[in-house]
């Protein structure tokens, strides 16, 4: 982690701080002794609350509260660490053009457990040249569809293929016979389902299945707050989830 200069507590700002996952960062918050909770922004807080004095803001808001939140950090150069998935071109040009000033951390998926599904299913998809399909789970009030963290996926199998990408994403999967090399993304919406996602790759009378099961949010805000205390002190541009856990080689 990268103390502030002080060595003080590093002082977080938390966008969309009264949502399921805002609830999750402020109860997960200390067991991270490095830092200490600072604004916490909503879409009723007070016009006049904003990220002045915070080391670094953690972002659980809902895609079209992006121009609020870059309204609420008010110009100022802040590390950025955002969770928001289901953003437009639009929404993530800014997150682009905060990059270009600021350490930025995006992350379709904090936990760990996700981090490792990825990679292992890079490595599958160079492995076998079987059919590659994407199937996620959330509960019901999840608003975006297909997940993000069904593309990241779906991605990972791109990537094992030197396929292009997302033009070989059909996401989400319609009707119709599977185009050769396409990479079918699926999605269900029910209960209280944390986040499920496997990836199936289905072969001649036999397939693979790997799948992660999240069963609690708690492993989303531990990883976003981990990503937090490393992004003080980076350099501006895009850093990844995967250089916080030291699997970036
Ligand atoms: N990367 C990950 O690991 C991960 C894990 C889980 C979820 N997510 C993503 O994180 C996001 C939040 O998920 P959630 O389940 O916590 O959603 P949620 O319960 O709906 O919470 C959304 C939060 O955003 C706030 N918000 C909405 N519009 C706003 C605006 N215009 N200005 C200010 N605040 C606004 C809401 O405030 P009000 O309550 O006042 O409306 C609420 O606090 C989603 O995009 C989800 O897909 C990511």
């Amino acid at each position: 982690m990268s103390p502030a200069p002080s060595g003080r507590p590093l002082v977080v700002g938390l966008f969309g701080a009264s949502g399921r996952m805002g609830e999750r960062v402020r109860s997960a918050l200390p067991a991270h002794p490095g830092l200490v909770l600072g604004p916490c922004i909503d879409r009723d807080a007070p016009a006049s609350l904003d990220f002045g004095g915070v080391d670094v803001v953690v972002d659980f808001s809902l895609p079209e509260a992006t121009a609020p939140l870059f309204e609420r950090m008010g110009g100022r150069p802040l590390p950025l660490v955002s969770g928001v998935t289901g953003r437009d071109a639009d929404a993530r040009a800014r997150l682009d053009a905060h990059a270009a000033v600021a350490p930025v951390l995006w992350a379709s998926n904090f936990s760990l457990g996700v981090a490792l599904l990825r990679r292992l299913v890079t490595r599958a998809a160079a492995a076998i040249n079987w059919d590659a399909e994407v199937f996620e789970l959330h509960h019901r009030r999840k608003a975006d569809a297909p997940s993000g963290t069904a593309l990241t996926l779906a991605e990972a199998v791109a990537d094992g293929r030197d396929l292009p990408w997302p033009a070989s994403a059909r996401a989400p999967r319609g009707a119709g016979a599977r185009q050769p090399g396409e990479i079918g993304v699926s999605a269900l919406r029910g209960g209280d389902v944390v986040g499920e996602h496997t990836v199936f790759f289905c072969g001649e009378g036999e397939r693979v299945e790997l799948t992660h099961r999240a069963t609690d949010r708690s492993v989303f805000a531990h990883g976003a707050l981990r990503a937090a205390a490393w992004l003080v002190g980076r350099a501006p541009g895009h850093h990844t989830l995967d250089a916080v856990l030291g699997v970036d080689t």
